[in-house]
């Protein structure tokens, strides 16, 4: 299941995934006093997150790992850690460089949300292009009906919507009065949840559409899923990525629990990387009624779920916006040259997930 449940609300309230979810979700402090001021975030009790981080760096340091969890016999060029209750799960703690991580930030907002690829703004507005350039250029997207026929003795009229970027001054001068529907692209840009690459999927039918238009997933992003999916592949077989989502997440956003259930062979991994802000992704059990465990993703993190992971619920119920829990001070640094200034801006508050997937 994907962003939705297959369980009854109310059941689904009471599992112990739902709970966990909660326990993590972004919630403000609404009591009188700090409302005067800015919101604040309710704390949260971070202890039982299992960080990979610090993992990594204890076992750089003295080679040691905590209980449960073990690091893959592997040829790969960093360590890849697994669960030990978890078989099919892996982890790869900073797989991007800063380079890598910006690239693939960019793309994933200039580039993967161009049609033929989908976005959740096709249903309301059609195939849009350009949106992260019209954002930069503070568009607005402008609906307008015209006239195309009709019939002269009912006086019935053929309307058509069409829709184009328009800047404000420009469309102050050509309305002359008249109405017409309008959104600016930065709030189009904000709302922007997935966009989906290779064979496209149809989320109402929860299923991969294959006679929809699409462009294969880009190269370099075939090469790093890949060499990513290596360490779960199964022995002497090479991965095969067919199609991409791409998740964004603004500040309180969360992904539900899910199972990501629509390809063909679950042996093959879902390679899934996280870009910007930390998050605490959830990582349950076959049924919602298990304990799910937590664990932070950064920014750089890869993910491998495989073989019986595949069958795990898994979400994201929280993303740190805030500076002291978003750690992307490197990213920063990277993306502040005038020029990327508007990723910096978007990526500061914001974390973008490319998962990636063999569908046959
Ligand atoms: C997913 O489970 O589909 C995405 C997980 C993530 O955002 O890291």
């Amino acid at each position: 299941m994907y962003r939705s449940d297959s369980v009854k609300d109310d059941d689904a309230e009471r599992t112990a995934f739902r709970k966990t979810e909660k326990q993590y979700k972004l919630y403000y402090n609404t009591n009188a006093k700090s409302s005067k001021k800015k919101k604040l975030p309710i704390p949260v009790d971070l202890s039982e997150v299992i960080d990979f981080k610090s993992i990594l760096e204890s076992y750089a340091s003295d080679g040691e790992l905590p209980i449960g969890v073990s690091k893959l016999e592997c040829n790969f060029d960093r360590p890849v850690f697994c669960l030990v209750d978890c078989p099919g799960f892996y982890f790869i703690a900073a797989a991007l460089s800063i380079e890598e991580q910006c690239r693939w930030i960019k793309e994933s907002l200039v580039s993967f949300p161009q049609p033929p690829n989908r976005t959740n703004h096709n249903a309301m507005y059609g195939a849009v292009h350009d949106l992260f350039d019209a954002a930069k250029d503070r568009k607005l997207l402008v609906e307008e009906e015209k006239i195309v026929g009709g019939d002269s003795l009912t006086g019935v009229n053929d309307n058509v919507c069409s829709r184009r970027w328009a800047c404000s001054e420009e469309l102050d001068s050509s309305l002359g009065g008249k109405t017409c529907k309008s959104i600016p692209a930065s709030v189009l840009l904000r709302k922007l949840r997935w966009s989906t690459l290779g064979l496209q999927f149809d989320w109402s039918k929860r299923s991969y559409n294959v006679s929809l238009p699409h462009n294969k997933i880009p190269d370099a992003l075939c090469q790093l899923a890949k060499k990513m999916a290596a360490p779960a592949m199964p022995v002497g077989e090479e991965f095969k990525p067919e199609a991409a989502i791409v998740n964004y997440f603004g500040s309180g956003d969360m992904l539900g629990g899910h199972l990501d259930d629509m390809e063909a062979d679950w042996n093959k991994p879902i390679v899934s990387m996280s870009l910007g802000c930390k998050a605490i992704f959830l990582l349950g059990g076959k049924s919602r009624n298990d304990q799910p465990l937590a664990m932070f993703l950064r920014s750089g993190d890869i993910v491998l779920m495989s073989g019986e992971a595949r069958e795990r619920f898994h979400g994201v119920p929280r993303i740190f916006t805030d500076t002291e829990n978003a750690e992307i001070t490197a990213l920063e640094k990277r993306l502040s040259d005038e020029n990327d200034i508007c990723y910096l801006d978007y990526i500061k508050t914001s974390r973008i997930n490319i998962n990636i997937r063999q569908v046959f």
